[in-house]
């Protein structure tokens, strides 16, 4: 017979907790399936327990569900400790018993891809500058080098590119800009046409000009999120293998003030020709993103997904309840939302109204403003519409992920910080990608 738990020599420390309504599955009001969120806060904390007990190894039970299981115990450890000489324990996490061991393993790999994401975040920005950031993910995707191409473009393409947008809020800053492209080539054939993903990477906003308050400018080192979360998820599709092709673009720099930084009332030219009026040094992210996504345009996608910690009014519509979506395609939304039900790194989706794009194309100087002209009057959406004009692809979704960017306390199973998200949601939504034909829609 099987030996039980309790009075078993092999744990002599046993942890037990709830997992709440039994079969309660998919919660529609909720928009995520609740078994898979009890048990990751449930091994969560479990995990944690033994951490503080200073146990180096846990065994955990599948609770029904191995994957989630282990995204519970591998997110629930993790804690940002680089710097400090004093660590938290480390935790090893193992699968109890054997049933499950795939499933268990991909949600390690899953995990792991957001706590990768939540380091980036984390760190401070005087550790990941630009280069820096890009030679970390260059050296994750070195285990995937037979399928993986890494491109760390310095300033001098970025020029050639005619990024004008992007490069105007790089020469702020004395830290060089980079423009980091990645490919994943896990398809049929090289050629089928791709996912590309694209990534605010601000390593720090200060606001330039247009300087934010000193009091939370710290948060700012995470301004990074849309980045790390878009390559953390290229890093755990070449983990998990998926079966397509994902090109994952980056343009990564500081936003900071000095005599070479943009000035309110600045004209520069994006990528595909359009001026743009700097009203607000501070909306620096669509500036970037503008020349980014004209870029995108290369690779004949079969979707441009881009991922930004792009405004305050984002936060303050969802908070951090959900990651809001702006797109074009219905059809990129449900993979979106399918995807984020099983994840629990929920989306919500936003409107795209042309209502909104007036208020960003009536500029005295240049085609466009980059702010809004009631400047906080839907924040998030007039950001949203800026971004539209630079995209002509018929199934793009922009992410404003300002409001999923740190965690407090609202998510049981992530330690306070910042939060990774929604990396979860990419990885699943392109390995459901990858079950479509390959052919764009
Ligand atoms: N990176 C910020 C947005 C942000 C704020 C992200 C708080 C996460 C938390 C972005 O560059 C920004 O400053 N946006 C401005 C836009 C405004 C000037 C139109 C904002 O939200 O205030
Ligand atoms: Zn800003
Ligand atoms: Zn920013």
């Amino acid at each position: 017979g099987k030996r039980s738990l309790c009075n078993n020599p092999d744990f002599p420390s046993v942890v037990v907790v709830g997992l709440g309504k039994k079969n309660a599955g998919v919660n529609g009001q909720e928009n995520w399936n609740e078994d898979k969120e009890n048990i990751r806060a449930a091994v969560a904390v479990g995990c944690r327990q033994i951490q503080d007990l200073e146990i180096p190894c846990v065994e955990v039970d599948p609770c029904g569900d191995a994957q989630a299981a282990a995204e519970g115990a591998v997110l629930g450890l993790h804690e940002y400790n680089e710097l400090k000489q004093k660590k938290k324990p480390v935790v090893t996490p193992q699968l109890h018993g054997s049933a499950g061991s795939e499933a268990w393993q991909k949600g390690v790999i899953y995990a792991e891809g957001q706590n990768l994401a939540r380091y980036l975040m984390e760190a401070p920005a005087n550790y990941i500058t630009p280069i820096k950031f890009a030679e970390y993910i260059e050296q994750k995707l070195g285990n995937f080098a037979s399928n993986v191409k890494v491109h760390i473009r310095p300033e001098s393409w970025i020029a050639t590119q005619q990024m004008g947008a992007f490069l105007s809020v790089a020469k702020g800053s004395a830290e060089p800009p980079i423009f980091l492209e990645i490919h994943y080539l896990g398809g049929a054939n090289a050629n089928d046409s791709p996912l590309v993903f694209v990534g605010k990477g601000v390593t720090f906003d200060s606001g330039g000009i247009s300087l934010k308050p000193s009091s939370g400018m710290d948060a700012m080192r995470a301004d990074m999120g849309g980045a790390a979360t878009v390559c953390s998820a290229i890093v755990t599709a070449a983990a998990l293998n998926l079966p397509l092709n994902i090109i994952g673009l980056a343009p990564l720099c500081e936003n900071m003030p000095s005599g070479k930084a943009n000035k309110p009332g600045d004209v520069v030219r994006a990528k595909n020709g359009k001026t743009i009026q700097v009203d607000n040094t501070d909306a620096e992210g669509r500036l970037l993103l503008a020349d980014a996504l004209c870029y995108a345009h290369n690779f004949n996608a079969r979707a441009i997904v881009n991922a930004a910690t792009l405004t305050g009014a984002m936060d303050v519509a969802l908070g951090s309840a959900a990651t809001g979506v702006f797109t074009n395609s219905s059809w990129l939304w449900n993979h979106l939302y399918e995807a984020s039900i099983v994840t629990g790194d929920r989306v919500w989706r936003m409107p795209l109204f042309e209502h909104y794009t007036k208020q960003v194309t009536d500029c005295p100087l240049a085609d466009l403003s980059n702010i809004g002209k009631y400047s906080r009057a839907g924040g998030a959406c007039t950001a949203a519409a800026f971004l539209k004009e630079f995209v002509t692809a018929p199934h793009w979704a922009h992410l404003d992920i300002a409001g999923v960017m740190a965690n407090k306390d609202e998510v049981p199973y992530l330690r306070k910080g910042m939060a990774g998200r929604p990396t979860r949601t990419l990885v699943e939504f392109a390995a459901r990608l990858s079950q479509d034909s390959p052919n764009p829609k």
